[in-house]
């Protein structure tokens, strides 16, 4: 009876002493386990003489029960404790998702077209898109009064600074600071002062190409247009060029691919021409190789532009630019 005494009141004061869960388990299989110290002393008690046997049954199960209680007791207190510590939290709710950003689609399709040029050997050039008029323009063969600016509404930051309006003056900051031979694309954002619209935008983006080397011809223009034509588009598109004109080429060319939704046969979007207009082109006017000090008797060159939005528009057969800076995520999504 001492034992079963004494048995209550060690399990009693490890139970206060458990901290969690594994411990006070710990302390039931000490004691009421399969060889648990009351377990033992319960199996024991048929060996008694049968006179001790029913007080000594009696005394055991009590102290089996007592120390059941402390245990629920003492798990109750230490789960209350710990749901004080994340009180406010509701651990049945479902976890935060994050969502995983991408590539907008002007900026997919300028890669694109970046990567083949690159692999026709053209490096990437760049410029400032708060640009100085000169470069924007009189450098590039288009003077203050010349019938050319009116085409292109300009937004002035200043006198003499302004928002380009094309990604030509790059050609004219890239002559500046090489020398022959110039190879090079560059992609940026351009603004005009125009009405938004199905198909215009106040901002905008161009990609330029630059070709400057001895005995350069139009026919090279030619080749590298078709062949990006074809990479960009697939391997049946025509290009057809026609005569244009812009200040700082001469002859100037106007560019067109192949209708990319019907192939050329007349469908809507090609108002039944069968050709897609793109950008303008041209061998670079000797006016230009004047202001940045090449000798246009030693060196020619092709220059042509284009612009991202109509390659994106046309490769994905979206029908509003608005659509690439509303950032309407049920459109941004989709590539
Ligand atoms: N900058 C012209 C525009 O915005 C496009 C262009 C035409 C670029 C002819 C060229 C070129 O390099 O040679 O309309």
């Amino acid at each position: 009876m001492e034992n079963v005494r004494d048995i209550v009141r060690e399990a009693g004061a490890e139970i206060g002493e458990c901290v969690d869960e594994h411990a006070l388990d710990a302390v039931r299989v000490k004691y009421l386990g399969r060889k648990g110290r009351l377990t033992l002393v319960m199996r024991g008690i048929g060996k008694l003489p049968p006179e001790e046997r029913p007080e000594m049954g009696k005394a055991a199960g009590a102290a089996k029960a007592a120390m059941t209680r402390a245990l629920e007791g003492r798990l109750a207190a230490l789960k209350a404790k710990a749901a004080g510590k994340h009180k406010g939290v509701d651990v049945t709710l479902p976890g935060r998702r994050y969502e995983v950003g991408r590539r907008h689609p002007l900026t997919v399709v300028t890669e694109e077209i970046v990567e083949i040029f690159a692999g026709m050997g053209f490096a990437v050039a760049e410029g400032p898109e708060v640009e100085l008029e000169y470069y924007n323009f009189d450098a590039l063969n288009t003077p203050a009064d010349h019938p050319a600016r009116d085409e292109q509404d300009t937004f002035y930051v200043s006198e003499g600074v302004l928002l380009r309006t094309q990604t030509s003056p790059v050609q004219v900051r890239t002559m500046e600071r090489t020398s022959p031979p110039v190879r090079v694309i560059s992609p940026g954002r351009c603004y005009r002062n125009d009405t938004p619209d199905a198909t215009h935008f106040p901002v905008f983006h161009q990609i330029e190409g630059l070709y400057v080397d001895r005995d350069v011809s139009f026919a090279d223009l030619k080749g590298v247009l078709s062949c990006f034509a074809r990479q960009m588009f697939g391997s049946g598109m025509r290009v057809r060029f026609r005569p244009d004109f812009f200040p700082f080429t001469e002859p100037s060319a106007e560019y067109a691919f192949s209708c990319v939704a019907c192939g050329g046969t007349g469908c809507r979007v090609c108002k039944n021409t069968g050709w897609l207009e793109i950008a303008g082109s041209g061998m670079v006017d000797p006016e230009v190789f004047r202001h940045v000090g090449y000798d246009s008797e030693e060196f020619s060159g092709y220059a042509f532009g284009m612009g991202v939005e109509r390659i994106a528009m046309l490769k994905y057969g979206i029908n509003d630019i608005r659509l690439f800076y509303e950032n309407d995520l049920r459109f941004i999504r989709q590539f």
